[in-house]
């Protein structure tokens, strides 16, 4: 028998820099095991957790000695299976980071002068501390932290491959501390230690009004090396009053939406290194900015992840050279041929072209109705070389969403050789894969993939050009699809406590997090938060990772602000109206205690056709049917959740709260015809996937879906909200037919029309590029994207199971149809590889399906044939029959 493997800490593998006391262990077990009976763990700290009679192997938490600060425990861990005792696993570790303020010695340093200018244009400072080291070295660790985006040297050497450092979190309660092991860069004698620090989220502009100086004024770094000796001694040295600062060095400018400027000649040599004389430098800042927010990530760390060769530079009017990546990402270029000494380029990021051929980047400028003209679509860098042999230009204190870069100034004819697209975005470990005989459907999965890369930047945006915001209710409609894609429980944690911090004290989960003031509470838009169907992240997101990663923590960490949100919107339904209610029904009807209409909602959003012109009229509309159906939801997923925490109270209380709202939806929307109100498609869909109608009428409502959906030609009319239910909800309910006329019938509004215009990412409007070549909004937003689920949920059939957690219990039910001839999708869940992969041999379906270690698939064949199927690899042969039977949901 062989051991367990996949030893992971958290959501992370072997992570350095722990503040948790009690980490969670998992492991997947040997190949071929049905099932754990006991584990046993051990630590070279002493730990020995002797066998355990369990057969938990996933977050199962450290109870060992007390971990101290700055210490590296390696754990294996034995099972008791239905095979037999294994041997020991291959070790894995994880190290803490600094666990308490008092480990703190260094102190607080900003620039002795700030660097000024406009937010968007101020100059990058530098910090150095040159000191000796008289002992050998056996281990070094770099803690840093920075109100800012910072970038440390030791000796010149960078220290670590994060990007976007310390990354983005609500300043104002969490404040991320990386730990970086620099051993190898650490000498005996003189060492220096050198740190750039740009204005990043904390001080340069920020979101949709470009706001800057969000968390304060003042760019201050934290920075402390810990040396261990080899008689274990350690030597500690820290930010404090013998650094020295440079606020007018060579990033003249350097912030996240405007770009970087760069003066290479104005680069002080040396500086990172040893021996270099900054007595023309500032003295520090010391300041006090405290220990209290000081965290680690439970995410991994945004990272330069891919390169892409351009497929062309081409000559455009003006002497331009445009450079095609040929895919749309989030990141930077590289630019390896500068120029002559004092040549100036400018290097202008951008999605689409115009009819001439040249960049456009109009559609990405924010034009806001209270702002008398389009803010800056941003995206512009600027280098002036210095002419030194083998210089570079790569901007890593800022992001651009690009497909293409205009570059400017340049005396030579650029190749492809030259540049390189930098894809630049969380580090997430890549978990599912789909692919299928329709290339067209291939292209629009890839699509979807790129815009879930191209907005994993440290939180969830909706985008990463215009807004760049972490918008709650687009990471509620996508993490189940990111969640075939990646492992994104680690990072929608982290993303989650900011959520739960910037809730309002009456409730309101806000808009976005993390939020910046100029949007917050005390914002002229603060009356735009706090919708249904985006607050409702707070519930929907922790279940879902509930359901993919068996997180029982997130649910309990998150508790307490879905209770604030759902009493929150129990309590408006309870003591408002909407006006055109009241006037119509002058005498409200019992059941309109728990209808939610009053309050503002961005109900289904850019529904074709239904978009609102006026701002003010759209904020006064009645989206009760939408606020109401996210009430009973939420309602009803709270009701799982208390039963998986143990709270048996609420566990009633909010079922009895959802069957309360959802009799006042049915008493409301559903009329006499049966029809529902609106009429429209989103209705339907959430009606269905919501549980919104009696048992009875479900077939009647798919019934009425199947013919709005006909009757325009198969294209799709939903908005944001309802998009990536609508396939789902149309297979469960027997129309797989519809779901695939849906999905491949290639006219505006519809996914593969994005496909056929060119899209390598999805667009955030169903018209993001007209059929005149137009583009509008974002064309990089995941949200549309989500329809992938369905690839891999229904083509491949991977659906996890109501009740079983991280995959335990599986179902195995491809859905063929739509002319595709074959189709496979793998899910690496917490317990290992799944695989469904599926070909059409004349009237048969053949299936192989591959099964983890410690699980079990339910195989439904077409025809509805249950078959289980335990851990290993299995085939299946099938008539293709009439599928008609339903396996419960
Ligand atoms: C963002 C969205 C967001 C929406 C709110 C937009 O500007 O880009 O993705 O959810 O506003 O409706």
């Amino acid at each position: 028998m062989t051991s367990p493997h996949g030893l992971r800490t958290e959501h992370l593998d072997d992570p350095i820099g722990l503040c948790r006391r009690a980490p969670r262990l998992s492991w997947q077990l040997p190949a071929g095991t049905r099932r754990q009976s006991a584990y046993r763990l051990a630590g070279d700290n002493g730990w020995d957790t002797g066998w355990v009679d369990s057969p938990d192997s996933l977050l199962v938490p450290y109870d060992g000695p007390a971990l101290r600060s700055a210490q590296r425990v390696t754990w294996r861990v034995r099972v008791r299976t239905d095979r037999g005792e294994s041997e020991w696993s291959d070790p894995a570790w994880f190290e803490t980071g600094l666990l308490t303020p008092a480990d703190w010695s260094a102190s607080w340093i900003e620039p002795g002068s700030r660097p000024t200018g406009s937010a968007g244009a101020r100059p990058a400072a530098l910090f150095r501390c040159e000191f000796d080291v008289p002992a050998p070295v056996v281990a070094a660790r770099l803690y840093l932290t920075a109100h800012g985006l910072y970038e440390a040297f030791v000796n010149g050497t960078r220290a670590g491959d994060a990007e976007l450092a310390p990354g983005f979190t609500q300043y104002d309660r969490h404040l991320q501390v990386q730990t970086v092991d620099v051993t190898d860069a650490v000498v005996s004698g003189r060492n220096a230690v050198a740190v750039l620090l740009a204005d990043g989220w904390y001080r340069g502009q920020i979101g949709i009004t470009r706001a800057g100086d969000q968390w304060g004024s003042k760019p201050a770094l934290l920075a402390q090396l810990r040396l261990t000796h080899p008689d274990g001694t350690t030597t500690t040295v820290g930010t404090g009053p013998g650094w020295r600062s440079n606020s007018d060095a060579h990033i003249r400018a350097a912030d996240l939406i405007a770009g970087e400027s760069v003066d290479l000649r104005r680069r002080p040599g040396g500086w990172d290194c040893p021996v270099f004389d900054d007595s023309g430098w500032d003295a520090v800042i010391v300041a006090d900015h405290g220990f209290d927010r000081l965290v680690d990530s439970p995410a991994p760390p945004v990272r330069r992840v891919e390169e892409l060769t351009p497929l062309s530079v081409t000559r455009v009017a003006g002497g331009g050279q445009l450079v095609d990546l040929g895919q749309n990402i989030n990141g930077w270029v590289r630019l390896t041929r500068l120029g002559p000494a004092g040549t100036a380029l400018t290097l202008t990021h951008g999605e689409w072209l115009g009819p001439d051929g040249d960049l456009t980047t109009d559609h990405l400028r924010p034009d806001l109705p209270f702002m008398p003209y389009p803010l800056p679509a941003g995206q512009i860098d600027r280098v002036i070389s210095a002419g030194a042999p083998g210089e570079t230009f790569e901007p890593r204190r800022t992001t651009h969403g690009f497909r293409y870069v205009r570059i400017d100034g340049h005396p030579d004819r650029l190749s492809v050789d030259d540049v390189r697209g930098v894809v630049v975005h969380t580090d997430l470990r890549r978990t599912g894969w789909f692919a299928c005989s329709d290339d067209r459907i291939n292209r629009l999965h890839q699509a979807a993939l790129w815009s879930l890369r191209g907005n994993a930047c440290d939180i969830p945006t909706d985008c990463p050009h215009r807004e760049r915001a972490g918008w709650t209710g687009d990471w509620q409609l996508y993490v189940p699809t990111a969640a075939f894609l990646y492992d994104v429980a680690g990072f929608s944690a982290k993303w989650l406590r900011d959520v739960a911090v910037d809730q309002w004290p009456d409730g309101t989960v806000a808009n976005i997090s993390p939020t910046a003031p100029a949007e917050g509470r005390n914002s002229p838009i603060a009356g735009l938060n706090g919708s249904a169907g985006w607050g409702d992240a707070v519930v929907i997101v922790p279940w879902e990772l509930y359901r993919a990663y068996g997180d029982t923590r997130i649910l309990r960490d998150l508790w307490p602000a879905m209770v604030r949100w759902l009493d929150r919107a129990q309590g408006m339904a309870a003591s408002g109206r909407h006006p055109a209610r009241a006037t119509v029904r002058p005498v409200p009807g019992p059941h309109e205690k728990y209808l939610w209409d009053t309050g503002f909602h961005w109900g289904e959003w850019l529904e074709p056709g239904a978009e609102a012109d006026d701002l003010v009229a759209f904020t006064a509309l009645d989206q009760g049917h939408v606020a109401t159906a996210y009430l009973a939801h939420s309602a009803t997923l709270m009701s799982r959740i208390a039963d998986v925490l143990g709270l048996v109270d609420e566990a009633v209380r909010y079922g009895d709260l959802a069957d309360r709202v959802r009799a006042a939806w049915q008493a409301e929307f559903i009329g006499d015809d049966g029809r529902l109100t609106p009429d429209t498609q989103a209705t339907y869909v959430r009606a269905l996937a919501f549980d919104l109608v009696p048992a009875q009428m479900r077939g009647a409502v798919a019934t009425r879906l199947v013919e709005l959906l006909r009757a325009g030609g198969n294209q799709v009319g939903t908005g944001f909200l309802a998009t990536p239910l609508l396939l789902p909800v149309l297979a469960e309910a027997g129309h797989v037919d519809v779901a695939y006329d849906v999905l491949m019938q290639d006219g505006e509004p519809g996914w593969l029309a994005m496909i056929d215009r060119g899209a390598t990412t999805v667009w955030e409007r169903w018209d993001g590029v007209d059929a005149a070549g137009v583009p509008r909004d974002s064309l990089n937003h995941y949200s549309k994207g989500a329809v992938i689920s369905y690839l891999h949920r229904f083509t491949a059939g991977i659906q996890p199971i109501d009740g079983e957690p991280a995959y335990r219990r599986f179902r195995v039910r491809p859905r063929p149809g739509g002319g595709l001839t074959w189709a496979e999708g793998a899910l690496d869940c917490p317990y290992g590889r799944i695989e469904s992969s599926w070909r059409l041999a004349g009237d048969e379906l053949q299936l192989r399906v591959l099964v983890p270690a410690g699980t079990q698939a339910q195989v439904v064949l077409p025809g509805g044939r249950l078959l289980v199927a335990g851990p290993g690899r299995h085939e299946f042969t099938a008539r293709l029959a009439d599928d008609l039977v339903t396996v419960g949901r």
